[in-house]
């Protein structure tokens, strides 16, 4: 059957359009079908990209406002909402279409629809049949919702209405004090809403280190956003033009109603898996509807699956390094993915930057380490930048000096993490990042100093 595809990749997301990419590198007959108009997934049409666009531009607005006059710069800087999201807009549409051509380049056959998986060996899209010798799953996630909470995406909101609000709230209610509650809670304050944070844990950002969850909570209320922390959303009910929230203490009791004009649900994301026809051929998941895998592949022999649709972190490179891993092991290679050096990075101001072990993580384990820790108030880029709030904390192992994570808090840090990352998947000590020359003045230093501290021997502070 010379039309029969090798792959057949169902989800233009970046777990599913590098999987794709890859494939044609390889060699491979593939396709990769998309529902969307526009590839790049939920990552680069309502997710990744076009929050960091508002954040970036939110941003310089703050920064403009705030800290130009200590510089000695003058003048006060305002903005256009609707401007600044047609460049907002302008980014995406970039970024998809370079997609497209990428998938030109490498040989990508793109299919505008829905994909059903009839059986291991066939996708139908609108009614026509594709025949495959392999099929992978990258559809992806949806935002998950609270019982009786309608998202209409103008006053109850997701992340995706968050992005393309027609005016900014004088009062904006985020529920879940997780990722794009602190993210997009952040665009909307710096636009001058008085965001309101509602989290069920009595602190932010579940499963970072516990020590960058507090500096970081202690800065978010210094820049006005407020916590209602160990509370939980009931209701939210019509009041006049506005809503009314109606929560309680997570342990029960203690009723508060909160005002707000517009309010953001963030609890967290679940599979999206509709209409994929996975019963067909009895690909099983697991009781959170996530797609089961044992080293990519589903139980079903030729059937893999990849991205947010699966078990792990929720997070673009997870889903793409997965995309490329299948990829290679369909044609043949030794596709793998180090599941314990994903760095995530949280894009506030001061932006918040992880991977590996987190202390929690480690004594929970009773593993053996030693920290080192730097502020970058010591550092002289970043009082050069007028950037000092935040450090950097660095693990290793008590004994062997393996660098087991790194935790920090500060401006660029989602830049930092890289070379921590990059030590990790060499098993490098923190001497072998003390050691190793970093640029003067540069906030890399910073990690620097953080990895003398793990023995002791900072210089600089
Ligand atoms: P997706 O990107 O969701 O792609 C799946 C695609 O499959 C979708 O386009 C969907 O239309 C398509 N699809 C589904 N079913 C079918 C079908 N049957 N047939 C055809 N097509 C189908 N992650 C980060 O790492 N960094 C960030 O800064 C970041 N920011 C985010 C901000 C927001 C607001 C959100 C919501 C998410 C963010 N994420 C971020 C998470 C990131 O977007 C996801 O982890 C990533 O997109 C997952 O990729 P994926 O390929 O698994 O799925
Ligand atoms: P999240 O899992 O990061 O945070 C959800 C928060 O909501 C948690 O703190 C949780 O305790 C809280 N919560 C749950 N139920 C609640 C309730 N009933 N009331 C109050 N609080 C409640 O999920 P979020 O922010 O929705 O993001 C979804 C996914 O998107 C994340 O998994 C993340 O990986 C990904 N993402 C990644 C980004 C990045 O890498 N920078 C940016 C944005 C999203």
């Amino acid at each position: 059957m010379s039309d029969q595809y090798d792959v057949i990749v169902i989800g233009g997301g970046p777990g599913g359009y590098n999987c794709a990419i890859r494939s044609g590198q390889l060699g491979l007959k593939v396709a990769c079908i998309e529902s969307r108009k526009t590839l790049g997934g939920t990552c680069l049409n309502v997710g990744c990209i076009p929050s960091k666009a508002l954040l970036h531009s939110t941003e310089m607005l703050e920064t403009a406002n705030k800290d130009f006059a200590g510089m000695g710069l003058t003048g006060e800087v305002g903005f256009d909402l609707p401007k600044m999201m047609a460049a907002k807009e302008k980014t995406v549409s970039g970024l998809t279409s370079g997609i497209e051509f990428l998938f030109k380049k490498n040989k990508v056959e793109h299919i505008n629809g829905l994909g059903t998986i009839i059986d291991a060996n066939t996708v139908e899209v609108d009614g026509k049949k594709l025949s495959t010798k392999n099929i992978v799953i990258a559809t992806g996630s949806e935002v998950a919702t609270l019982p009786g909470l309608e998202i209409d995406e103008k006053k109850i909101v997701s992340s995706t209405g968050a992005l393309e609000l027609k005016s900014v709230p004088a009062k904006l209610l985020v529920i879940g004090g997780g990722v794009i509650g602190l993210e997009l809670g952040s665009v909307w304050r710096r636009l001058g809403a008085e965001v309101t944070v509602v989290e069920y844990l009595d602190h932010i950002m579940p499963g970072m280190d516990g020590e960058v969850q507090k500096q970081a909570l202690r800065i978010f209320k210094k820049q006005k956003m407020k916590f209602e922390l160990g509370r939980k959303v009931m209701a939210v009910e019509k009041s006049g033009k506005g809503l009314k929230v109606k929560t309680e203490a997570s342990a029960g009791g203690k009723e508060k109603d909160i005002d707000a004009d517009v309010v953001l649900v963030c609890i967290g994301r679940r599979p999206f898996t509709a209409n994929l026809g996975l019963e067909n051929v009895g690909v099983a998941t697991d009781k959170r509807g996530f797609v089961e895998t044992r080293h990519f592949t589903t139980n079903v022999a030729g059937i893999y699956a990849v991205g947010d649709c699966t078990h792990g972190p929720m997070l673009a490179h997870k889903a793409e390094d997965e995309g490329v891993a299948v990829a290679e092991i369909i044609a043949g290679k030794a596709g793998h993915v180090n599941y314990d050096v994903i760095p995530g990075v949280v894009y506030t101001a001061p932006e918040i930057a992880s991977v590996g072990k987190t202390e929690e993580d480690l004594k929970e384990a009773g593993i053996p380490y030693k920290k080192g820790k730097f502020a970058f108030a010591a550092n002289s880029r970043a009082r050069a930048n007028h950037q000092t709030d935040g450090f950097v904390k660095i693990l290793a192992h008590e004994e062997t000096d393996e660098i087991l994570g790194a935790h920090m808090i500060g401006a660029h840090v989602g830049d930092l993490i890289a070379e921590v990352a990059l030590a990790m998947e060499f098993k490098a000590a923190s001497e072998d990042i003390a050691r190793t020359c970093h640029a003067h003045p540069t906030i890399t230093e910073a990690v620097r100093q953080a990895a003398m501290d793990v023995e002791g021997w900072t210089m600089q502070s």
